[in-house]
């Protein structure tokens, strides 16, 4: 195999689209001989049920040109479409849905945009000549929406980052790929994050409705996304893991007192026991939210497992209470805060601790399984 003897390498994600490959290929197969344009085709599929990667199969003997991955671990849309990338050999790499709803038609202008220089060219759906067929208005609000919130968080350089039909140079794929969280529909995303200035192009086209199969966007993959903005761009400064984090402490403030007043008014226990009462549960909700949200690529499953985070998480929460204690009366008593002020900073403080604490002993990483991009 002659590396780089393919101009394009076309990667299409699939999952259940049985109908639809065997046209969309077609599709590509017939625009690109046209044009003259040396190309080959990558399938993607993450073991659909319905056999789209033994269709493909099949056909890779009737078209030299195509090729089938069947993934079986880390599945998902930007993972496949990375490993799509990995395994090509052109000098550009376009992903587009093997739906039809991307208008393959335009693929020889990518090959223009990127002789002229671009690093990445975005089919795009919002500049000159770009529509949406058939969309509700609620989808057309929530892409809209979505666009927005790109913006707000300094993604300027395409009028539609969550494009799935996109492409970029060999090049820039490797000088970036270490760099990129490939999770959930983001991808192009990443790569935008990264891009030189200048150096993204776009073509617009025209979005078509979904004839065969359904759509795998859910509202779950919407959250993803939008977390994937703030961390994309914050995460480092602030993780997101913190800041769930946060918000379970946040939670547990109210546990705690609901368990006070639990303890008075309805058992009518002292309020030495209530307080005890308010901030075990505090403690436990905390610890099961934390198992469920915040460390959930590492939860906790068995019993064992529970039982020792449990027995950890205790310990830990022990020393957050006593730094807590600590700052509260150092600062009320040395600095003249009032004891609202400091009891303030002493859960701040102790929330910190407790996080790192949580981080590196709790819910530390297990270092038999390499891996490191957790989020
Ligand atoms: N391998 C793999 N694994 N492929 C997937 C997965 C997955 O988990 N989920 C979806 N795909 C494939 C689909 O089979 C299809 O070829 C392509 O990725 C796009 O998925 P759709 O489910 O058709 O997405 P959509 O049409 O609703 O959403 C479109 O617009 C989004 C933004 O508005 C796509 O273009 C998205 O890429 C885009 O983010
Ligand atoms: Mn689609």
């Amino acid at each position: 195999m002659h590396l780089m003897s393919t101009e394009i390498s076309i990667v299409l994600p699939t999952y259940n689209e049985a109908e639809n490959i065997p046209i969309i290929i077609e599709k590509i197969r017939s625009t690109l001989e046209s044009y003259n344009i040396s190309f080959e085709v990558i399938v993607s599929d993450d073991n659909s049920p319905d056999g789209t990667w033994r269709i493909v199969e099949s056909l890779s003997i009737k078209y030299p040109f195509l090729r089938v991955l069947r993934r079986l671990e880390n599945k998902g849309l930007s993972p496949a479409v990375v490993d799509g990338f990995h395994s090509a050999t052109g000098k550009y790499l376009i992903v587009m849905d093997a739906d039809m709803q991307h208008d393959e038609t335009i693929l020889p202008k990518f090959l223009e945009k990127f002789k002229n220089g671009a690093s990445i060219v975005v089919g795009s759906r919002k500049s000159d000549g770009g529509g949406i067929d058939g969309w509700s208005k609620r989808r057309q609000f929530i892409s809209w929406g979505a666009t927005m919130l790109a913006r707000l968080f300094g993604f300027n350089n395409s009028s539609d980052p969550m494009s799935g039909y996109f492409g970029i140079t060999r090049e820039f794929f490797h000088d970036v790929v270490e760099e990129i969280n490939p999770r959930g529909f983001k991808i192009l995303l990443e790569f935008l994050a990264k891009a030189p200035a200048g150096k993204v192009e776009e073509i617009g086209f025209k979005f078509q409705p979904r004839q065969y199969g359904e759509s795998k966007l859910t509202g779950s993959i919407m959250l993803q996304y939008v977390l994937g903005l703030y961390d994309i761009r914050f995460g480092k400064l602030i993780p997101l893991r913190f800041i769930n984090y946060a918000l379970v402490g946040f939670s547990g403030v109210f546990i705690n007192q609901m368990g006070l007043l639990l303890g008075i008014e309805t058992f009518k226990f002292s309020h030495e026991i209530s307080l005890i009462f308010g901030i075990e549960l505090s403690i436990l909700s905390n610890f099961l939210l934390n198992n469920y949200f915040t460390f959930r690529d590492r939860r906790k499953k068995t019993v064992k497992g529970l039982a020792n985070g449990l027995l950890l998480f205790h310990l830990v929460s022990a020393l957050g209470a006593v730094i807590n204690y600590a700052v509260a009366i150092l600062f009320s008593e040395k600095s003249g805060w009032s004891i609202y002020l400091s009891n303030l900073l002493g859960i701040a403080i102790a929330t910190i601790w407790n996080f790192v604490l949580n981080l590196h002993w709790t819910w530390a990483e297990n270092r038999n399984n390499g891996q490191s991009k957790e989020r």
